[in-house]
């Protein structure tokens, strides 16, 4: 299984904006269709602005995975060293925001990729990685 590996900064609204421009040529690379581009760009857009707004910005890993016909994909990272999440399973929920948002980037990124884990460690950050697989 060939992978590449990139790693963006995202600090600011700018780097969302560059990290939503990437994300999109990656996802075109893989092959993805210009809706699953949209649905990938948008997972990657609500957590990039969490990552800055919360997490006091930090870093997206992007990787392509190549693994045969119906094992192309791609993974997206987002690592902070910010606050963390004090409960994951609340944050997780519609609705659930501390800054007076929707409160639908994290669910709604869920339900938009194929694979959702999050690890984050009160006080210490918190790392989001995401990946959709073609169809
Ligand atoms: N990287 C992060 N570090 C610390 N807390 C986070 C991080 N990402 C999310 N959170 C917490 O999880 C909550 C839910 O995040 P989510 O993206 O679902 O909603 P939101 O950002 O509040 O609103 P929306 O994304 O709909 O504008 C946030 O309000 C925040 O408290
Ligand atoms: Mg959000």
């Amino acid at each position: 299984m060939a992978s590449d590996l990139e790693t963006f900064p995202v600090r600011n609204g700018e780097d969302v904006v560059r990290a939503r421009q990437i994300v999109r040529s990656r996802a075109m690379e893989v092959g993805f269709s210009l809706v699953e581009q949209t649905k990938i760009v948008t997972a990657a857009s609500e957590l990039a602005r969490n990552t800055v707004i919360y997490g006091g910005g930090g870093e997206m890993h992007v990787e392509r995975v190549y693994g045969g016909p119906k094992r192309n994909g791609l993974r997206l990272t987002f690592e902070d060293k910010g606050p963390g999440i004090a409960d994951i399973g609340m944050a997780m929920q519609d609705g659930y925001s501390t800054s007076g948002g929707l409160g639908l980037g994290l669910p709604g990124t869920r339900r938009l990729m194929d694979d959702f884990e999050i690890t984050s460690d009160y006080g210490k950050g918190t790392t989001i990685t995401v990946r959709r697989w073609r169809r």
